[in-house]
């Protein structure tokens, strides 16, 4: 294969083989292929597109770049769960436990990430001692027995797309529809469940800040995956405002295990039930979403998904009575409250800058070697819709340091207030079966 033949077939609009695809990947990956010649490829995918084939072929490849999960070991029909990301997004913890106490394995594989607030394994590590680096054995003899096991990704899963993530993100080319779908499903197939549900976010604070958008990068998720016979379901929801109300590591594992007691705030139960519900129609214990749902729900409130999270918890090396007593989690020193300037509705907040107000904080890591602090963050009083008067709080700031002005104009700039309620907006925009 001459790369430069490549890049000009897919610069023309052609097609491309998947053995090109395939060398590609492999050639890159190798060091063989200079950035140049990638950084020119993937300027042509960002122009002519890739129809289905090619990318279930990219996603194929950049799968079997490096390591990949064997998880034929544990019985029953494994299912993934995968978020494209949001602010306030804890559903995983929530949904996780739900379909494990239904007996539908869930073998985790999650990362810490970069961004304003932490990533699963940094919300996880809220729990003091919990362990994230598991062994292979360990990791399938944990999901065996509790049916949940989540762990921090191996170093070597999908170099390819680490590799070729790193150039779009310095040759603008991140936001090329087959490149990110790509991307996410290279890692969701490396990790080796049999069937996916993505919630694809839509929104202020989400990667997708419109509908039509987020249908599309659905669809091509959708496609792959199916392609590559992991059945996948995809649900559209909305990231225009934080989800739930707390925003931060121990912040948010609180209100985990709020809702797995049956409370919590209405959007994240609903979203995590909806979710959950899709992954035991896959995993073959409901026979659809509505009976999923009502199994979820049961689940909730019979205490069965609340016990195996302590179990979880405990089989990964946390204090299982921290559920009990979630009081006993670290707490931040201040809490500062912010208040409203003006009496009226809520008509947006923007949900990036409560995750840029948690990251000032040191809820999150901006370079990979930055030091959380789990015990800060962000409490959403006032949400989108709720009538304030002036000086009623819409935030309480949870922190460790004492001056806090900008993060205050940062949320302070994050809240519109109106004189008309705002037209609603659904949790869920749709949902591709
Ligand atoms: N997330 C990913 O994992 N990859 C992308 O390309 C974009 C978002």
């Amino acid at each position: 294969m001459r790369m430069v033949d490549v890049i000009a077939k897919k610069r023309d609009g052609g097609t491309l083989a998947i053995k090109e695809i395939e060398d590609f990947v492999r050639a890159y990956t190798a060091d063989q292929i200079p950035d140049y010649q990638a950084s020119a490829f993937a300027m042509a995918i960002y122009f002519q597109g890739m129809d289905e084939q090619e990318s279930a072929a990219l996603t194929k490849a950049m799968a079997a770049s490096g390591d990949q999960l064997d998880l034929s070991r544990i019985a029953g029909t494994k299912v993934d769960k995968h978020s494209t990301g949001g602010v306030g997004d804890k559903t995983t913890f929530i949904l996780s436990p739900i379909v494990a106490a239904a007996g539908v394995p869930v073998a985790k594989l999650s990362g810490r990430g970069l961004g304003h607030t932490g990533g699963t394994i940094d919300k996880l590590e809220a729990f003091p001692g919990f362990e994230t680096e598991l062994e292979e054995d360990t990791f399938i003899e944990l999901v065996n027995k509790n049916k949940i096991a989540i762990a921090g990704q191996s170093g070597n899963l999908t170099p390819a797309d680490k590799k070729l993530y790193a150039l779009r993100d310095v040759t603008a080319t991140v936001n090329a529809m087959p490149l990110i779908a790509s991307s996410i499903m290279s890692k969701k197939i490396a990790a080796g469940s049999d069937a996916i549900v993505l919630d694809v976010k839509v929104g202020s604070g989400a990667f997708m800040t419109d509908l039509p958008a987020a249908k599309e990068l659905a669809r091509t998720m959708v496609n792959i995956g199916n392609e590559l016979d992991r059945r996948t379901v995809a649900v559209i929801s909305d990231m225009d405002q934080p989800l739930g109300r707390m925003v931060g590591n121990t912040l948010e594992v609180k209100e985990v295990i709020d809702v797995l007691r049956g409370n919590g705030p209405e959007d994240i139960y609903r979203l995590s039930v909806r979710l959950a519900a899709h992954m035991l129609v896959l995993g073959g214990k409901a026979k659809d979403v509505e009976t999923g749902q009502t199994l979820a729900n049961k689940l909730i409130q019979d205490g069965s998904a609340l016990d195996i999270f302590r179990k979880f918890l405990e089989s990964q090396g946390a204090d299982p009575t921290l559920v009990d007593h979630p009081e006993r989690l670290a707490k931040a020193n201040n809490i500062i409250t912010v208040e409203a300037s003006a009496s009226g509705y809520i008509s947006t907040i923007d949900a990036t800058k409560i995750g840029q107000a948690a990251g000032m904080l040191g809820a999150g890591r901006m370079t990979k070697g930055d030091i959380i602090d789990h015990a800060v963050g962000v409490e959403v009083k006032a949400k989108v819709g709720d009538w304030v008067e002036k000086g009623d709080v819409l935030v309480d700031l949870h922190a460790n340091r004492d001056d806090v002005s900008e993060v205050v104009s940062v949320v302070k700039d994050s809240y519109q207030i109106s004189d008309h309620a705002p037209e609603e907006r659904p949790l869920i925009f749709h949902e591709m079966i």
